[in-house]
């Protein structure tokens, strides 16, 4: 089978490229680039020594949708290809609206007409209301969102279960994800943040490669075990593997199912701090300053939903992921852009 990878050559896509095509599914691939570089899918590629078929072009252009579901036979669709920097969204929502909304919309409507119904969608735990209690199930609160790029992750669950609840020919699956980090063991394949890092992990790498000074931690008064900030880590090999059960659940089960795809343990940015520190044997300077605006105490998922239907379970420690993403970063201390 076919799956059409919607951005795919970004972070979590390009991961999710490699494991469907070391399970043997042909990958087709649209990405505009906006976020990510044709690097990471030669070298998927070269990791696995099977080709995939790229499409450069942006997800809201109708005629190149045509085109690609012309040109293949696609069996399922991974729609990752959006805006995610919360930050950024609230000073430019019109553009997250656009590109996040416009996309689905389109994408949807072209796969209405040619009759394939099949799409796994790339949500977020920042659904959640901030007042559930842990650990999130996915019958816990959402909205309430507290950015733009939230509400897109928010609108998107609503406009693709809607299309599923009105066509019972649609089979619609929304993966909730908790804080993805990590990076393949081969450190060939790895995030790559255009700018200034917003995410811990990517800060914490770019600390210890030298091209940042110190990490900020963002608070140390929270109610938790060491007063910082708490979240349920996941590799991000871990998370491409959900997908590949997400096809294999997807294109099986009509109607619309919504996954956390989480390990279900938190750790604190101290608890990160010090096992990054003792698994790469690397400095990591650090200074307490105040706590980042709209952050919450803990975040961490029940992930018994996704282990019982999907048949998926996060194997990765956090060694494995402090161990993997320095791996990524120092063997590209530029990311893709040496
Ligand atoms: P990423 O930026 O690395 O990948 C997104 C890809 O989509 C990029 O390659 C970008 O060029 C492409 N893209 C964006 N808009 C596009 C458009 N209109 N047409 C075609 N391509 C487009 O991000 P990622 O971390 O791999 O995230 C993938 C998805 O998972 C996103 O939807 C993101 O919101 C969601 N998600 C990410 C996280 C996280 O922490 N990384 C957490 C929860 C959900
Ligand atoms: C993790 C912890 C920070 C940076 C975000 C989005 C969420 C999802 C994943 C897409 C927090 C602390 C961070 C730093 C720090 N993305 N921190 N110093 O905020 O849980 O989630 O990414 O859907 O929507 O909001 O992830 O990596 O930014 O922060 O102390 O320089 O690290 O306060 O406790 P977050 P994060």
């Amino acid at each position: 089978m076919n799956v059409l990878v919607t951005g795919g050559a970004g972070y979590i896509g390009s991961h999710t490229c490699l494991e469907l095509l070391e399970r043997d599914y042909g990958v087709v691939v649209i990405d505009n680039l906006s976020n990510s570089n044709p690097k990471s899918l030669d070298r998927v590629q070269e990791l696995t020594g099977k080709q995939l078929k790229f499409y450069e072009g942006d997800v809201r252009d109708e005629a190149l949708l045509r085109k690609i579901f012309a040109e293949n036979e696609i069996g399922c669709v991974i729609h990752f290809a959006g805006l995610k920097a919360v930050g950024e969204s609230v000073a430019k929502p019109w553009e997250y609206y656009d590109n996040n909304l416009n996309s689905t919309l389109m994408l949807t409507k072209v796969m209405k007409e040619v009759g394939m119904k099949n799409i796994i969608f790339s949500s977020s735990a920042t659904v959640y209301t901030a007042t559930n209690e842990m650990p999130l199930r996915e019958t816990s609160a959402t909205g309430g969102c507290t950015n733009p790029y939230g509400w897109t992750k928010y609108m998107t669950e609503q406009i693709l279960s809607g299309i599923a609840f009105a066509d019972k020919a649609w089979s619609v699956c929304l993966l909730r994800y908790f804080n993805p980090i990590g990076a393949h063991e081969s450190g060939r394949i790895g995030e790559d943040p255009r700018g200034i890092p917003n995410n811990l992990m990517p800060y914490i790498t770019q600390v210890a490669v030298g091209r940042r000074e110190k990490l900020s931690v963002f608070g140390n008064d929270y109610e938790t075990h060491d007063g910082t900030g708490v979240r349920d880590y996941i590799h991000v090999v871990d998370l491409a593997k959900g997908h590949v059960a997400a096809v294999e659940y997807t294109v099986n089960h009509p109607g619309c199912e919504v996954f956390n795809l989480g390990t279900g343990t938190g750790y604190s940015v101290l608890d990160m701090v010090h096992t990054f520190r003792e698994v790469n044997q690397v400095a990591l300077p650090y200074v307490i300053t105040d706590r980042r605006p709209g952050d919450i105490a803990v975040c961490y998922a029940d992930p018994a939903k996704s282990a019982e239907l999907l048949g998926w379970k996060a194997e990765k420690n956090l060694a494995d992921m402090c161990r993997d993403s320095w791996n990524w970063q120092k063997n590209n201390p530029q990311g893709y852009g040496e």
